[in-house]
């Protein structure tokens, strides 16, 4: 009796919290709210239709939108209709729009008749952007995520959470059940009567030997965790000599990783570029664009145009007279990815034979602003590959002959790194 009553409430409460998160985060996503908006997708579509006219901090064209929802104290519907068609509501004679056309010169906005209830929470969101550097991460702590991932202490805490949260609905029911049963005069067990639950479970000689096998068990599972991430260096991301920006060069000016890393192609290491090859490019690029300068200080705590005059420093460039003056210091790059001397690995081998995209291993270095190792390069990472990647036979002379005589002697079309010998391990070892 008792018993089919607990799973009943509890399962009720289940229900009825699971019907109250739905309906409350429906209704919220069914108009203009800052709060729920996407402020990343937003940034987006900012640039593509907002960024001609406005900038965040900056006036331009139009004023800066930084803290505008707190301007217009969250009358999100006048901002959605503003945004929609600022001159149709000037027209209706809207105190604040006229306001607004006539303080700024009486200039015409576009209007946004496409733009959907989420799309304009998103920009909304973004305008909300604080002026805050994230700093980059402390360079090389053992164990560091990769950014992005998710975190071993990010999922302890919601294994944590869950079941704090446990504890609670049970003891909210315990007690609801024990007033249930009073209302209906049953008898309730009280505690003194019971044996303590420690005293249970030390005479408990079974639950004793499961629990130490379990302790014994949990705590070898984490010091082998800790052992094999000795020496992984996944996530480190230094502070460089100058502050540079992949997501700025191989992103957005789509300039070919090989155009700075050309040994890549043709030998071993892939090797970092002499500055001067920068100076093809920064001969003439003093400064990065007024929009590009803001976005460094404002997101990622960097001037760039100080980072340019420490090139120019370095390579002893006088922008005044547009010569060298022959004072050149060395930039001393720090080295992220570093096996160690007794493995050996090859670009060449993998970029120009097999065909592997740089990405595959440095991970997406088009939307690194700070360059970090994505990959753990443990020997398991290296050997996995092998095993799964097939190694591209067609059109490639070097192949042609080994395949056919394999593929006739195991009937294999497929053929991997390893089948090719790439688990031998003087492959990899000196
Ligand atoms: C063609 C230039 C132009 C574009 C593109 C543009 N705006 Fe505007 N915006 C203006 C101007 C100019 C004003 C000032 C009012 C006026 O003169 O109409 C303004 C005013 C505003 C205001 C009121 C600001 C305040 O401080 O009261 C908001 C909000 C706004 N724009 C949002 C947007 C959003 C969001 C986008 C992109 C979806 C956008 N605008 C695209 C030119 C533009
Ligand atoms: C304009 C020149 C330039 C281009 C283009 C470029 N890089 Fe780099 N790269 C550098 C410089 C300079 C460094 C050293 C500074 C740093 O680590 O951020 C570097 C560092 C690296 C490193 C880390 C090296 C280490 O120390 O372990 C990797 C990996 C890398 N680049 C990959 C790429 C990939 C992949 C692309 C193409 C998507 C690319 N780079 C495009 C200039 C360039
Ligand atoms: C193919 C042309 C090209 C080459 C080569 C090049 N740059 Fe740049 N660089 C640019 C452009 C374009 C910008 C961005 C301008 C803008 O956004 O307004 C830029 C911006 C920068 C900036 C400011 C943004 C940032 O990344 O911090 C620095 C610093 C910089 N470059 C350093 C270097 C260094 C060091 C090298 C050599 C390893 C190099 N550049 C090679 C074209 C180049
Ligand atoms: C199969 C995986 C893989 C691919 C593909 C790959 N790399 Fe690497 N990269 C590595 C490893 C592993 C290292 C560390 C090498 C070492 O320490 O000897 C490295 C190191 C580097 C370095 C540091 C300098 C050096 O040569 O040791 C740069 C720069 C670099 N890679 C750029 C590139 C670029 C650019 C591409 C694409 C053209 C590329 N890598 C493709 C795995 C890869
Ligand atoms: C993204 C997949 C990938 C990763 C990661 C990778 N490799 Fe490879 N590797 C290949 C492929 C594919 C080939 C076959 C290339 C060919 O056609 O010879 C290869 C070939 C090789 C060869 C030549 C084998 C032979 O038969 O001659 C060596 C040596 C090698 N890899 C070393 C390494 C080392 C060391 C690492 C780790 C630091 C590594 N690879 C990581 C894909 C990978
Ligand atoms: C595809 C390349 C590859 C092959 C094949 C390979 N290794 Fe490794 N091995 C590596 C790399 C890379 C490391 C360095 C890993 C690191 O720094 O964490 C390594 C590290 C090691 C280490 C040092 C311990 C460690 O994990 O750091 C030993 C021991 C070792 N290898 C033995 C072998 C033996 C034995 C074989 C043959 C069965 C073999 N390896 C085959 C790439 C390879």
């Amino acid at each position: 009796m008792i018993q089919v009553n607990r799973r009943n409430s509890f399962s009720r409460i289940i229900t009825l919290c699971a019907a109250f998160l739905l309906t409350f985060s429906s209704s919220l996503f069914a108009q203009i709210d800052a709060s729920t908006g996407d402020a990343d997708a937003g940034k987006a579509l900012f640039k593509t239709n907002c960024a001609a006219c406005h900038k965040l901090y900056k006036p331009m064209t139009g004023p800066a939108l930084y803290g505008v929802v707190e301007k217009y104290e969250q009358d999100f519907e006048w901002l959605g209709k503003w945004i929609r068609n600022s001159q149709e509501l000037i027209a209706t004679g809207d105190p604040r729009a006229v306001k607004v056309y006539e303080e700024n010169g009486k200039k015409v906005m576009n209007a946004f008749e496409g733009l959907s209830d989420a799309d304009i929470s998103n920009i909304l969101a973004y305008t909300q952007t604080e002026v805050v550097a994230p700093l980059p991460p402390p360079p090389g702590e053992i164990g560091e995520t990769v950014p992005g991932g998710v975190s071993n202490e990010i999922i302890l805490a919601i294994l944590g959470f869950v079941l704090l949260l446990l504890v609670a609905v049970l003891y909210i029911v315990n007690n609801t059940l024990k007033r249930f049963a009073q209302a209906q005069g049953i008898e309730v067990q009280e505690e003194e009567t019971r044996k303590p639950l420690w005293k249970a479970f030390v005479e408990n000689q079974f639950l004793v030997l499961v629990s130490v096998i379990f302790l014994l068990l949990g705590s070898a599972y984490f010091a082998y965790g800790w052992m094999s991430q000795v020496g992984v260096d996944q996530g480190y991301a230094p502070v460089q000599p100058i502050h540079y920006s992949h997501r700025i060069h191989a992103g957005e000016n789509a300039i070919d990783c090989k155009y700075c890393h050309s040994s890549a192609r043709v030998s071993k290491h892939s090797g970092i570029p002499s500055l001067n090859i920068c100076m093809n490019c920064h001969k003439s690029i003093g400064e990065v664009a007024a929009e590009t300068q803001a976005e460094g200080v404002n997101e990622y705590g960097v001037d760039y145009n100080k980072e340019i005059q420490k090139l120019y420093a370095a390579v002893g460039w006088d922008e005044a007279t547009q010569a060298y003056t022959g004072e050149t210091k060395p930039v001393e790059w720090i080295r992220i990815h570093n096996l160690p001397d007794f493995a050996y690995f090859n670009h060449s081998q993998h970029v120009s034979v097999a065909g592997v995209e740089c990405q595959t291993c440095h991970g997406p270095v088009e939307e690194m602003e700070i360059m970090y190792q994505y990959s753990p390069l443990t020997m398991g990472w290296c050997i996995n590959c092998h095993r799964e990647t097939n190694v591209k036979v067609e059109g490639n002379a070097y192949y042609e002959k080994i395949h056919e005589q394999l593929s006739k002697k195991y009937g294999v079309e497929n053929l991997t790194a390893a089948q090719m010998g790439g688990l031998e391990c003087g492959k990899c070892h000196y």
